[in-house]
């Protein structure tokens, strides 16, 4: 049975160990990873699926400046590789982005592979320019609110002021990952 859980800090060490298993060595090397330095994820984004108590996927959100407006930063998202393709990632993404429109969130962005996150509705930001080396192709970009993105240009930077008062975790849920269509969230 899959369960739908925030991550707390007794799961860092799990997913960290995830995200080891499924992305090359070196990925705290990559740009991305310099916006988060010091500066707390956003912890009620920040879910796990557990099969049966087993830490299946993973899904973090750091907040960040895009042209000097605030955005999320979607990611590492991974999904152990036993049970990749059952749309274990699809629903991470579906249960957090509704959470984060939930929650107010305007605006979402990330550095991945377009021909997967397209399906979400994610689509290249033509304007909006990540640390290099950053291929402009896999900066991607998703409006929580109706034209979030259309005005915001210029550089990816860290987020000064990190919110003092984060949103709180939601509890641990019963998680149907094989119900959902590929979908983004409602806009
Ligand atoms: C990418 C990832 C999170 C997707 O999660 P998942 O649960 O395996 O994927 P889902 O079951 O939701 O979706 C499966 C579909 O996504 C496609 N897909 C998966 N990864 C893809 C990629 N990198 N590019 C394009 N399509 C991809 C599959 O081909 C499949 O397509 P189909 O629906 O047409 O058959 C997962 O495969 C993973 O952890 N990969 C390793 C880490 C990684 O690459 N993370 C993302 C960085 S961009």
């Amino acid at each position: 049975m899959y369960e739908l859980c925030p991550e707390t800090p007794d799961d860092t060490p799990e997913v960290e160990a995830l995200y080891d298993l499924c992305f090359a060595p070196g990925r705290t090397a990559l740009s991305s990873y310099r916006l988060r330095d010091g500066v707390p994820p956003v912890a009620g984004l920040c879910m796990i699926l557990r099969n049966d108590g087993v830490l299946t996927a993973a899904i973090r959100y750091w907040p960040v400046r895009a042209g000097g407006r605030r955005a999320l930063l979607l990611g590492p998202v991974a999904v152990h590789p036993t049970a990749q393709g059952e749309g274990l990632g699809a629903y991470l993404m579906q249960q957090s982005l509704a959470r984060a429109q939930a929650d107010g969130w305007e605006r979402v962005m990330l550095v991945g592979d377009a021909p997967y996150y397209s399906r979400f509705g994610f689509a290249r930001l033509d304007r909006v320019e990540m640390p290099p080396p950053t291929n402009p192709d896999r900066v991607l970009g998703l409006e929580l609110r109706p034209g979030a993105w259309v005005d915001v240009a210029g550089p990816v930077t860290r987020e000064p002021a990190p919110d003092a008062a984060p949103t709180p975790r939601a509890p641990c849920a019963p998680a149907d990952p094989g119900a959902g269509a590929t979908k983004g969230p409602e806009r």
